[in-house]
């Protein structure tokens, strides 16, 4: 990075003062994503480097994964699929296999963002009931349009059938998911995560996995990526490997957003995603 004037990096790189330092004619870094916790922005303005992500273009494609997540731990997916490929298959029967309905049941999504309000969209399709929970309550207009009802966290914990996480990583969200929180879910009830590992304490996930506190997870995202705590490997839990936004299509178009804001910023113009807009001033 020594002599480097721009910076197209991935959620695994960290933009922190130690890279900066070492690179001191820095002027932009721009994510690959729409999540930015491994980009100290308060760090890059401090240097007047700009920082830039990919909002808006990932947000259906999440919203599909985490569906996706959703249908595959209530029906046991994982094992149906092993079952499948094993060569052990020998029957039908009545009761192989047999998981819980998603259609009908009431989907409590924490964190109504975009992404969180896809995953409302395509809950109608399935008769769900949709319950949300936010540090800032949607205007009226969009719960009527989305037919969803705001919830305080506590109640939404205790009404949902299966719980899907859509907020960023900030000191505010980090173990967001906790015991206590686990406690107040309905033993029957699934959580899914396709937003930030640490939101969600995997200690204490495990420890409501095991004690049936849950009935079970769909995870895309953990607390120490790559490394996937063993207790979760169990078969009420799906597994993937942060793969929610990875359709070819979506994947071009942030890979596109990230090059035309260092384009924009050093043809003089606004980088349309920056993050920390008082760097132009001095730019
Ligand atoms: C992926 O995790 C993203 O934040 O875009």
């Amino acid at each position: 990075m020594k002599d480097k004037e721009g910076l197209i990096c991935l959620l695994t790189e960290r933009v922190n003062d130690e890279l900066l330092k070492a690179a001191p004619k820095l002027r932009i870094a721009a994510n690959v994503a729409v999540g930015f916790d491994n980009i100290d922005v308060a760090a890059c303005t401090k240097r007047g480097v700009a920082a830039t992500n990919t909002p808006g273009v990932l947000d259906e494609t999440t919203a599909d994964f985490a569906w996706t997540l959703m249908m595959a731990v209530a029906r046991r997916l994982g094992e149906a699929e092993a079952l499948a490929r094993s060569g052990n298959w020998k029957n039908w029967d009545l009761d192989q296999l047999v998981g819980t309905d998603v259609w009908g049941k009431t989907l409590g999504i924490v964190g109504f963002g975009r992404i969180g309000r896809a995953m409302a969209r395509r809950a109608s399709g399935f008769h769900m009931k949709v319950i949300y929970t936010d540090a800032v309550r949607a205007a009226e207009g969009v719960e009527k349009e989305l037919k969803v009802e705001f919830r305080e966290m506590n109640t939404l914990l205790g009404e949902s059938d299966f719980i899907s996480v859509h907020v960023p990583l900030l000191p505010d969200t980090r173990g967001l998911f906790n015991g206590p929180k686990f406690h107040r879910m309905k033993p029957t009830a699934f959580l899914v995560n396709t937003s930030r590992g640490p939101v969600v304490d995997e200690a204490a996930l495990v420890a409501a996995l095991e004690s049936g506190k849950i009935a079970g997870a769909g995870l895309d995202v953990y607390e120490n990526e790559p490394f996937i705590h063993p207790g979760l490997k169990r078969a009420n839990v799906v597994l993937a490997p942060h793969v929610a936004s990875a359709s070819l299509e979506t994947r071009t178009k942030m890979a596109c957003i990230a090059a035309e804001n260092v384009v924009a910023l050093f043809a003089g113009k606004r980088p349309p995603n920056i993050l920390n807009p008082e760097v132009l001033k001095t730019s």
